[in-house]
């Protein structure tokens, strides 16, 4: 049995979208190999996040969880301890990849798992990289697939140009160049997502960013600090465009991040004619935020390629609907990382979409979308993508007749009160 869902009249109020996953990710890793006390506000309670904690705490890290504060007591990378059982990410793609590279530096065996999900993405993208750093990491197809076994200990510096343009990439390199010998640096092709350069500093270390190369000289300790962490742009892309395609809405989003590596979505829907404005920005902190206020709007198509592409990586779920309610033709491109996320993104959004009536069609790197469509109410399911149960929520809010969308549980990977604040708005 699925979730029942049904049409919604109008979207009106105000919500403060939960705390952003991949700074929330950062503050408790950077947190338990720091020395001393980090205090985290504004922590994504998603069970993704979770997993990052769950891991730590199997390293011997104390860690204290009350709702959305943490308080992370760390040791030095030097203070992690062998673990005693496999280290779970369950469905968390950056807790994986980062933890490689921080365990990269730790002297001892560790095991990596995941769920179903995690099992089928591809990890030789940061294994290959670490390995030439000195790590030792044995697994499924040559380290490419979970279980990963991984033993560090002295990485040296290296210089990487990356094929794609990943933060998880990025940051796994950077972390394993922390304690090593020398300088490690990190090239990529566009620019992806600067979180962890940005809280590095916040922590004390040195990051030198120039252009596409990020570099770190090893042998640096970080201390503790307080971090705030901002709304979840990717979550406020749900309601961005809910308050665009819903009849009679105008929502306001409180204190969303707005980290230019970031906020693509906001560029492309400004370029479709939504209408967003902007209100309390605060620019002066290491990660930027603001408030936003969408109303419902008259949407156009548009072409969505190339270094906007990493910008708006997770939003093009979301993104994909609004194109289904926009006047004319909707093209992305250069957007084949799409179909290593938690599900093949591409394949996931058009078979769904298409069910509901949509006129969308799958390419190699992307897809093209004709509006405007219909959407009719249908039988959908999420496959266990938190993303994709969301988009589609959302569709059912403007479809004719009744949508039943299976495995909606997912939706707890990033957003476990989604359903409440949709409910919230639609009263
Ligand atoms: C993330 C980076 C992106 C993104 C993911 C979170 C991060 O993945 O899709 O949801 O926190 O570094 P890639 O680095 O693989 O593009």
């Amino acid at each position: 049995m699925g979730k029942q869902l049904t049409p919604i009249q109008s979207l009106n109020g105000t919500i403060k979208v939960p705390g952003d996953k991949s700074i929330s990710h950062r503050a408790v890793m950077f947190g338990s190999i720091a020395e001393g006390k980090t205090t985290i506000n504004g922590f994504l309670t998603g069970e993704d996040c979770l997993s990052t904690i769950s891991c730590f705490k199997k390293l011997g890290v104390n860690i204290e969880q009350d709702n959305e504060q943490v308080t992370v007591n760390g040791k030095g990378i030097s203070g992690l301890k062998p673990p005693t059982e496999d280290l779970y990410v369950g469905n968390s793609g950056t807790t994986i990849r980062l933890m490689l590279g921080i365990l990269a530096n730790t002297p001892f065996t560790s095991v990596l798992t995941g769920d179903e999900s995690i099992a089928k993405r591809p990890m030789n993208r940061v294994t290959q990289p670490l390995k030439q750093m000195g790590a030792e990491i044995e697994g499924n197809e040559s380290g490419n697939k979970v279980p990963l076994q991984v033993k560090g200990g002295k990485t040296k510096g290296f210089h990487y140009h990356s094929p794609i343009a990943s933060a998880q990439v990025k940051s796994a390199i950077i972390l394993a160049g922390l304690k090593g010998d020398g300088t490690t640096s990190v090239t990529e092709p566009l620019k992806s997502r600067d979180h962890t350069e940005r809280m590095l500093e916040a922590f004390g270390a040195k990051v030198e960013c120039e252009g596409l190369t990020v570099s770190i000289h090893g042998g640096q300790e970080l201390k503790g600090t307080h971090i705030e962490v901002p709304g979840d742009i990717s979550s406020a892309a749900f309601f961005l465009v809910a308050g665009a395609i819903v009849p009679n809405s105008t929502i306001t989003l409180q204190k969303v991040g707005l980290n230019p590596t970031r906020t693509g979505i906001l560029d492309v829907l400004n370029q479709m004619g939504a209408e967003i404005s902007y209100q309390n920005m605060n620019d002066e902190v290491s990660e930027p935020f603001g408030d936003l206020v969408i109303k419902t709007s008259s949407l156009k198509g548009t072409v969505i390629k190339g270094d906007l592409i990493p910008r708006l990586i997770d939003e093009i779920p979301i993104i994909a609907l609004a194109a289904t309610q926009a006047e004319g033709q909707t093209i992305i491109q250069d957007a084949q990382e799409l179909r290593v996320k938690e599900t093949d993104r591409i394949e996931t959004v058009v078979n769904e979409l298409k069910k509901m009536g949509a006129d969308i069609e799958a390419t190699e790197d992307g897809m093209i979308i004709n509006g405007q469509t219909m959407l009719k109410g249908a039988p959908v399911q999420s496959h266990g993508d938190h993303r994709i149960g969301m988009m589609l929520s959302i569709a059912s809010c403007i479809a004719e007749g009744e949508t039943t969308l299976s495995n909606s549980e997912a939706i707890a990977v990033s957003y476990p009160t989604f359903y409440n604040q949709l409910e919230r708005l639609s009263n």
